[in-house]
């Protein structure tokens, strides 16, 4: 999607000269990262430039932080660092069911906000950074050492929305004392329902049995294969299920945020952010109060490989939100929420398990206003996860990308924080015939689940 009609906001008044004189070194230096491009994403190591050894990561973190690395000991090396760095206390994590239940039910009841004494109490401009996390603890303290590293994170407050119960990472979490934290605990996950919905019941229909079949043998669901004729994988449900349930609990139910006006910005555990992130929030915030009206939702990444951040790190782009391109690092204040709210069934009811996907749903069939994004150019946030929760690969150990964003974010320092942005409105191409959903949400059950999620 190339730019069309352009458009310069600027953050204080300026001469034309100036402008004119920024596109000519936009141009100058969008030549040259032309040739020195870096090039992100892409296989781990063929890339000699980026020193990915553990040493080199932490080379780049600063000391104060490297407590969030230090992985408790445990037999052999954890996280790949060694006894040096693991001087906190060792937790045996053996909890059975009832335990985790009982734990989650009483975070999710006292609602304690940590560090609230330091920081004081959240302001209706304060951004609130909602994190949604599984088990992969390796990339939740490298987002952490971000965070960390963040102007103003003094000032916002970090939900960790977890829908693993894990003493290491609970600790982890709990270590944060750069500014305000709470967790919250999906109560539906499968790790807590092992053997019943939502997790996987033995009576259940294996995914690929026939519809009669499945009707003769009676099995639970038999009646609701997905639009492609499979039945329901508990695993692939999760993600979606929690997502809604984190959001509708941060904007409508969680003491802390339910009042609140401002940004609500959501991660998950293995991105990264850039230190000017939540200065570019508010930054596009105040953009789209001036320039966009009709921007109701902020992105602040995109999964490009390869990319010129010099010359994009002002540039925001003005588009239709797609949920493949626009689901990285994205936020909203109440008002979008509430509109989509008002079309939960849309949401719980399409045929599709991805969130971003029912989400698009949600935008293109049921929004009055659809979603419309401003994007970052130059992305604030980074995906360092080889491995999706389900899709796990070789290299899952691999902190190569972790290695690269470093390097990126350390050759971009000096064009963060930019005075304004500059607005391009993204060419819409030939509407894109609507898709069918990815399926693997036909079940009752999960619909129902979703729906009760939003009648607080
Ligand atoms: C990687 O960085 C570490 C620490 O900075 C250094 O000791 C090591 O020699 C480097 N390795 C390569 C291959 O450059
Ligand atoms: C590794 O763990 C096992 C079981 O927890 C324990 O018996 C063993 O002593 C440990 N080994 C070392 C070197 O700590
Ligand atoms: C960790 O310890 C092992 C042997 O105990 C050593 O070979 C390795 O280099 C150490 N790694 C780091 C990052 O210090
Ligand atoms: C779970 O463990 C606790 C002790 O931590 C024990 O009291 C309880 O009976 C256990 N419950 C089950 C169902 O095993
Ligand atoms: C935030 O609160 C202040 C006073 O507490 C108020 O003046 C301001 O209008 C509020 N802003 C929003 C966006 O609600
Ligand atoms: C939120 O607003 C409700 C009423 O609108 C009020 O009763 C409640 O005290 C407020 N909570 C906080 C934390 O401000
Ligand atoms: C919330 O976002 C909408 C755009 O979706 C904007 O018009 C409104 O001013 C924002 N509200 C606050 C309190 O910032």
């Amino acid at each position: 999607m190339s730019s069309g009609r352009s458009q310069i906001w600027r953050r204080r008044t300026g001469t034309t000269f100036w402008v004119r004189a920024g596109l000519i070194l936009f141009l100058i230096v969008f030549v040259w990262v032309q040739i020195s491009f870096v090039d992100f994403g892409s296989s781990g190591s063929s890339y000699p430039e980026f020193n990915d050894s553990q040493a080199a990561i932490l080379s780049m973190v600063p000391v104060v932080l490297h407590k969030f690395l230090a992985a408790k000991p445990r037999n052999g090396t954890v996280n790949g660092l060694n006894g040096s760095y693991s001087n906190l206390p060792y937790y045996k994590a053996s909890f059975n069911i009832t335990d985790i239940k009982r734990n989650i039910a009483q975070y999710n009841l006292q609602q304690t906000v940590y560090n609230e004494d330091l920081f004081g109490p959240l302001q209706n401009d304060s951004v609130v950074v909602v994190i949604q996390i599984h088990d992969r603890i390796t990339y939740l303290r490298h987002l952490i050492v971000s965070l960390a590293q963040a102007r103003d994170i003094s000032q916002a407050l970090l939900v960790f929305s977890h829908d693993y119960y894990d003493e290491e990472i609970n600790s982890l979490v709990q270590s944060v004392d750069f500014c305000k934290v709470i967790q919250i605990f999906y109560p539906f996950s499968i790790q807590t329902h092992p053997n019943e919905f939502p997790g996987e019941d033995p009576g259940d229909c294996p995914r690929d049995i026939k519809k009669d079949k499945a009707l003769e043998v009676k099995c639970n669901n038999a009646l609701y294969p997905d639009l492609y004729g499979h039945y329901r994988e508990a695993k692939f449900t999760q993600t979606k299920h929690h997502w809604w349930w984190k959001v509708n609990r941060v904007f409508n139910q969680l003491e802390v945020t339910r009042n609140h006006s401002g940004l609500v910005l959501f991660l998950e555990e293995d991105h990264y952010v850039a230190e000017d992130f939540i200065y570019i929030l508010r930054l596009m915030d105040k953009t789209c109060k001036e320039s966009c009206t009709h921007c109701n939702i902020l992105s602040l990444g995109t999964y490009l490989k390869t990319y010129n951040y010099y010359g994009d790190a002002k540039k925001v782009e003005l588009t239709p939100w797609i949920s493949s391109k626009h689901n990285m690092g994205m936020a909203f204040n109440r008002t979008t929420w509430n509109e989509i709210v008002k079309c939960s069934s849309y949401f719980c009811k399409y045929d599709d398990y991805n969130w971003d996907w029912s989400l698009q749903h949600v935008s293109q069939n049921c929004l009055k206003q659809k979603l419309f994004a401003m994007v970052a150019r130059g992305p604030r946030v980074f995906h360092i996860g080889e491995c999706g929760v389900h899709h796990k690969k070789d290299n899952c150990g691999s902190t190569a990308v972790i290695s690269k964003v470093q390097q990126v974010l350390k050759s971009a320092k000096r064009h963060l924080f930019p005075d304004y942005l500059i607005l391009n409105y993204a060419t819409i191409l030939k509407k894109s015939k609507l898709r069918k959903g990815n399926g693997g949400w036909g079940d009752h059950r999960d619909h129902k689940l979703c729906m009760g999620m939003t009648i607080a």
